[in-house]
């Protein structure tokens, strides 16, 4: 008895999401064609350089590439003579004018490639996606395939986070399959046949579930933040240090110590706009009051943006004007170059203009930030940052900035002032250096 050969794979869309999924994939032994529309990102990928920064990747690239079983397109018709089940893993922002996803890239992708097939093919969607898009998209793909070719719809939710999605693709927590289709099941089974040997959980749900899925935990997540948030808020209030109680509920299991981490709040190309299509969603449901208490994280989590912007202005003495303020990390997190709906670089633009000279350092998020942040000063150390500042702030938290040395740092600022927007440093070593230091939500 001879067995089905391994099924080939496209991945459109190759930004974080698809470009390392692409890559992991043909490592795991198929054959793989990554799609985009940009054709630098292509010419890059082609050439095993990522177009933007996670750790692992360019290794993970290289492999994939001399192996013969990457290769990247802007051809969907190409992508459609290639493969049997195509990953969509385009992006989903938050649409100009409202809280809503803006699901456009989400539909070209299907009405670009679907018309081009030639045989049967399984849409895998990953992308995240307003629940009800995965049913109609399915709706669209059968009404757009040609005569005789069969077209199926699952929906399979990415978990993975910047600065490990390397290592989140290779071994999810769990891998979600929405379908109604024991055929996709099995073959999204062969897919996934490393994973699921590595012991990673497969639950396979409805489409609608599997849609939910993602947004419910990325809610849960946005929620435990704000709840830390808020209760940093508290302590500041009333003398208390949220660190320590954060550390103490932790400890029940039920709690979890885990993301429970109070600074400056939650940004990234994820969170903010997921928590806000949900609303939107909820809304166009007639269930709005179930999600209402997600405006209340947000504004938890904007809040925090202000409430670190005005510690600053409250530790030089009322007013930033003229003053220099050093601001370590633009990126949303650490290890990763992104800078979509980055509180670092809210905070930086709101002390700019208060009239602060800002100068900002961060190990990999340079460019992203300065293209997008073009007023503000960028320097090319943390120490340059901080020469002769009145207020170093630090904003990400890069393990060089957690390394600081502060009796090292103290001989090259002006002000020997440190706000620790993150909650990272030893506010008794600083001190002991010297330093004001303040963290938020600490006494
Ligand atoms: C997130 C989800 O974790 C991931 O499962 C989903 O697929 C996409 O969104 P990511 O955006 O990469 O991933 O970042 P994550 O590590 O979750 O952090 C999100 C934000 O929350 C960051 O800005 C981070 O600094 C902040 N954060 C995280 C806190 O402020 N406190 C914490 O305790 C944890």
């Amino acid at each position: 008895m001879t067995s089905a050969p391994p099924p080939k794979l496209s991945v459109i869309g190759t930004g974080y999401l698809g470009a390392v999924h692409a890559a992991c994939m043909a490592n795991f032994g198929f054959d793989v064609i990554g799609v985009d529309v940009d054709q630098r990102k292509i010419d890059q990928l082609s050439e095993g350089k990522p177009p933007f920064y996670e750790p692992e990747l360019p290794e993970i690239l290289t492999a994939a590439l001399d192996s013969g079983r990457l290769t990247f397109t802007t051809d969907l018709a190409q992508a459609a003579a290639f493969a049997d089940v195509h990953f969509i893993c385009v992006g989903t922002p938050q649409s100009a004018n409202s809280n809503a996803a803006d699901v456009t890239f989400v539909n070209s992708a299907v009405s670009g490639l679907v018309p081009h097939l030639t045989r049967d093919a399984l849409l895998v969607g990953k992308s995240t996606v307003p629940v009800g898009t995965a049913a109609r998209l399915r709706t669209l793909a059968r009404s757009l395939a040609p005569a005789g070719v069969n077209v199926d719809l699952a929906w399979n939710p990415e978990f993975l986070r910047e600065g490990f999605a390397v290592a989140d693709t290779q071994r999810p927590d769990r891998i979600v399959i929405g379908t109604d289709s024991d055929s996709a099941d099995q073959l999204l089974r062969a897919v996934y046949a490393h994973q699921l040997a590595d012991g990673v959980p497969y639950l396979r749900t409805d489409l609608a579930t599997a849609e939910l899925v993602k947004v419910a935990a990325n809610s849960f997540l946005a929620t435990k933040i704000s709840f830390i948030n808020a209760m940093a808020e508290v302590c500041e209030r009333a003398g208390a240090d949220v660190t320590a109680l954060a550390h103490a509920i932790g400890y029940d299991d039920r709690i979890g110590a885990k993301f429970l981490r109070a600074g400056v709040g939650f940004g990234g190309g994820c969170l903010p706009k997921d928590i806000r299509a949900f609303m939107a969603r909820a809304g166009e449901l007639g269930v709005d009051d179930a999600l209402s208490f997600l405006k209340e994280i947000d504004d938890i989590n904007l809040r925090q943006r202000t409430r670190t912007a005005n510690a600053a202005v409250t530790m030089l003495g009322g007013s930033v004007n003229g003053k220099t303020i050093a601001a370590l990390g633009a990126a949303f997190k650490p290890d990763s170059d992104d800078v979509r709906d980055s509180p670092a670089l809210d905070v930086a633009a709101n002390l700019h203009l208060q009239g602060a000279r800002v100068r900002v350092y961060d190990p990999k998020a340079m460019a992203n930030a300065a293209a997008l942040f073009p007023t503000l000063d960028f320097v090319d150390s943390a120490i340059d940052a901080c020469a002769d500042a009145d207020l170093v702030l630090l904003l990400t938290e890069w393990k060089e900035f957690v390394a600081l040395d502060p009796n090292e740092l103290a001989a090259r600022t002006a002000g020997k002032r440190i706000l620790d927007a993150r909650n990272v440093l030893d506010p008794v070593a600083w001190r002991a250096g010297g330093w004001h230091y303040r963290g938020l939500g600490r006494p």
